[in-house]
């Protein structure tokens, strides 16, 4: 029997196979637990003569199946190994081309950002949907004063109280956010988005702005000509750009100027820091005394100046791209041309 078994548990190929033999030997009623049973009926001369062959029987036949088991498992794992080997040598199959771009807003309100923090402003924010008490009252625009009628507004429907909310239709409602929530000084860029009713090749109904503001005790002109003209040095990779300060009217800031930088326009293209010709690129001026008072802030006490960018505008204007309503249209190939590899 022993012989018998022994070859069984050798020739088990596998586990399963391994375990049926180790049943038919050793479980309930294997051959071996049969004999075992057998020494209950035998006078006890006879069991301790039969009784250690049979037991020394069961643990041959126990010892060789667990060592059989080791095998067979080392030989399942490496078979494993070997059939999922990888080949590390082997050339990289091609990477699937990436088609997400960065939008030209993105990469310029980024570029824009990293600008001005090196300058130490900090970047606010505040929400599209606006009061008109933020958009226009509070930056100096009486009720009925033409210059709202200038901004072309998206109103919301009115609420039960009869106040209609509008699409901000510039970033300046901001700088009283920012001044009624901070103390002093401050100096900030508000990135983000503007509506005003309007579409032709340079304006979409949606644009972009990016606002400044410095508030400080002694914040003055010459100041904000410098961040300026740092700025589109920078901007424009440019080292020499000259800028044009005309004089201008907003109702928050006092004086006001608009900013032109020189340009050179030959046969639709744009250089920057040569030619006589000349582009606006934004609105700025010294914060008006009411706007600060709007703020609680003493006029007598600090001062600042804030400024207006047109984003959209000095995308174009980098970028040679000669038409705004395409930024919008979320046509891929339009992005894939002019988009930005992350
Ligand atoms: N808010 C102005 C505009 O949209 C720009 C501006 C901002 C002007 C800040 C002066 C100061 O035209």
């Amino acid at each position: 029997l022993e012989r018998d078994l022994l070859a069984q548990v050798t020739a088990a190929s596998d586990e399963t196979a391994l375990d049926a033999v180790r049943v038919a030997a050793l479980g309930k009623k294997g051959s071996v637990s049969d004999l075992l049973k057998t020494l209950g009926s035998m006078t006890s001369d006879e069991r301790k003569e039969r009784g250690p062959l049979i037991n020394g029987l069961r643990d041959r036949i126990q010892g060789a199946v667990t060592a059989r088991k080791t095998v067979l498992m080392e030989a399942a794992l490496e078979a494993r190994l070997a059939s999922e080997r990888v080949d590390v040598t082997l050339p990289l199959r091609e990477a699937p081309e990436v088609r997400g771009r960065i939008h030209p807003i993105t990469q310029v309100i980024d570029e824009i950002t990293a600008i001005f923090a090196d300058m130490g402003f900090a970047v606010a924010e505040g929400p599209d949907i606006e009061t008109d008490e933020l958009n226009f009252t509070a930056l100096n625009f009486p009720p009925g004063h033409p210059a709202r009628e200038m901004h072309d507004t998206f109103f919301l429907a009115p609420d039960h109280a009869g106040k209609r909310k509008v699409l901000r239709t510039h970033t300046s409602p901001v700088q009283i956010r920012t001044m009624r929530s901070q103390t002093p000084p401050i100096r900030v860029i508000i990135p983000g988005r503007t509506y005003r009713h309007d579409s032709d090749q340079t304006h979409t109904p949606m644009f972009h702005q990016v606002e400044g503001l410095v508030i400080d005790t002694a914040a003055n002109i010459a100041n904000l000509k410098w961040v300026l003209e740092e700025f589109c040095k920078a901007f424009f990779e440019v080292d020499g750009v000259k800028m044009r300060f005309r004089p201008s009217f907003f109702p928050f800031t006092e004086p006001s100027a608009e900013v032109d930088i020189q340009c050179s326009r030959k046969g639709g293209e744009i250089r920057f820091g040569e030619g006589d010709d000349w582009l606006e690129i934004l609105g700025c001026g010294m914060v008006h005394p009411n706007v600060l008072r709007n703020c609680g802030l003493d006029p007598d006490a600090v001062q600042g100046f804030a400024f207006g960018v047109g984003i959209d505008r000095i995308a174009m204007l980098k970028y040679g791209m000669p038409d705004l309503r395409p930024f919008f249209d979320a046509d891929v190939r339009w992005l894939d041309h002019y988009g930005f590899r992350p």
